[in-house]
């Protein structure tokens, strides 16, 4: 493939299956193991020496762009692209055509996350002919999915979250495509959901009887929509941690695979890895468990978390059972108090769960 390839990464939409957390915030920059799902994306391109990389944002933009700024922090530049509405994956690819200026490239959702990068991937579709390359992997539940049906290695049907799937080869959220593409994102019409597919875009490649390359990850894949997929990548990503302690500790007990950044103070507390905990967090009194990602500015004293993400300044205070597989936003408070009448008092917002013992 002779011209340089270039990145798309899909960074607007509405995060509605994340509400609340992403109701006012972008989904992409919530974080994994104290990073925004996103810079692994970001990340992986650059590996894959793609560096030229358009990022397509909605109504967040503000947002990712505080956070991605020019690029050069992630090694690639970045150049924003605004859709106006999330009216689909291909719809984002025409809203770039003008960045994308008929070179081939890679697109990349950015809410997904692969364990072993796409290095390999990307130079082997740069020595391919194939208009596209898809990659798939099994899962258990196809029907949330863009699904793909081969025959003999070959792709014969794409189909964005069928009722009843007849295959459990989900489309990964990572595609790479010939200019061909474009073509095609302009010549479908929207689905019963209202959106541009990019699945049905390449399907409309098939059907021009162009080569659809497909290829079957073996590592992990997580696509972070979710609350238990972002929990599970938390996990899969704190599990190759490798410890640093920076922070100060007192009185603290720690083992297993553990970070503690610069400013984060343990008092009287326990820690058991593998878990991280951010630059100026106060930990104190508390225990701190497995899978746990506590970002900066947390303050958690006489209280107990595990396998959970704790977002930017939030507190939990005197809490008398523990904390597990929760998702806590920004600033948030959970705590006891003493003031009389005894009884709950909440200030939550649309959308949240929350369970009591
Ligand atoms: O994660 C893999 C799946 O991603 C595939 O199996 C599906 O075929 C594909 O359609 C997609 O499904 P989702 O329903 O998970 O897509 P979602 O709406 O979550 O959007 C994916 C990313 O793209 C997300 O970071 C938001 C962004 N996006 C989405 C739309 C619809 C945009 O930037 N613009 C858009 O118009």
């Amino acid at each position: 493939m002779a011209a340089e390839l270039k990145g798309l990464v899909l960074s607007g939409g509405a995060g509605t299956r994340l509400r609340p957390i992403t109701h006012t915030s972008a989904k992409q920059l919530v974080p994994v193991a104290n990073k925004p799902v996103l810079f692994y994306g970001l990340e992986a391109l650059r590996a894959a020496g793609v560096t030229d990389v358009g990022i397509v944002v909605g109504d967040t933009q503000a947002e990712i762009e505080a956070a991605v700024g020019d690029g050069s922090a992630l090694g690639i530049r970045a150049t924003y692209i605004r859709q106006d509405a999330p009216l689909g994956l291909a719809h984002a690819v025409l809203t770039a055509e003008e960045f994308l200026d008929g070179s081939p490239f890679v697109m990349y959702l950015g809410d997904n996350l692969l364990r072993d990068g796409i290095t390999e991937l990307v130079d082997r579709f740069r020595s391919s002919d194939a208009a596209a390359m898809i990659l798939l992997q099994k899962v258990r539940d196809p029907e949330s999915y863009g699904v793909a049906e081969l025959e003999d290695g070959r792709v014969t049907r794409l189909v964005e979250k069928p009722k009843e799937p007849r295959s459990d080869l989900a489309l990964v959220g990572v595609y790479m495509f010939s200019p061909a593409i474009m073509e095609s994102a302009h010549a479908i019409r929207p689905s019963a959901r209202g959106e541009l597919e990019i699945t049905d875009a390449i399907q409309h490649l098939i059907d021009r009887g162009l080569q659809v390359e497909p290829h079957e990850v073996t590592g992990w894949w997580k696509d972070t929509g979710r609350i238990d997929d972002m929990l599970e990548a938390n996990r899969l990503i704190l599990d190759v941690l490798e410890t640093r302690i920076a922070g100060e500790l007192t009185d603290t007990s720690v083992e297993g695979r553990i970070v503690i950044e610069e400013g984060a103070r343990l008092v009287r507390s326990s820690v058991r890895g593998p878990a991280i905990i951010g630059a100026g967090a106060l930990i104190e009194d508390a225990y701190i468990g497995p899978y746990s990602a506590i970002s900066p500015g947390v303050v958690v004293r006489r209280a107990e978390v595990e396998h959970s993400i704790l977002l930017q300044d939030s507190r939990l205070e005197d809490l008398d059972a523990r904390v597990e597989s929760s998702l806590i936003g920004r600033g948030v408070t959970i705590a006891r108090t003493s003031e009389k009448p005894r009884a709950y008092r909440f200030m939550v917002g649309d959308s949240s769960t929350i369970g009591l013992v």
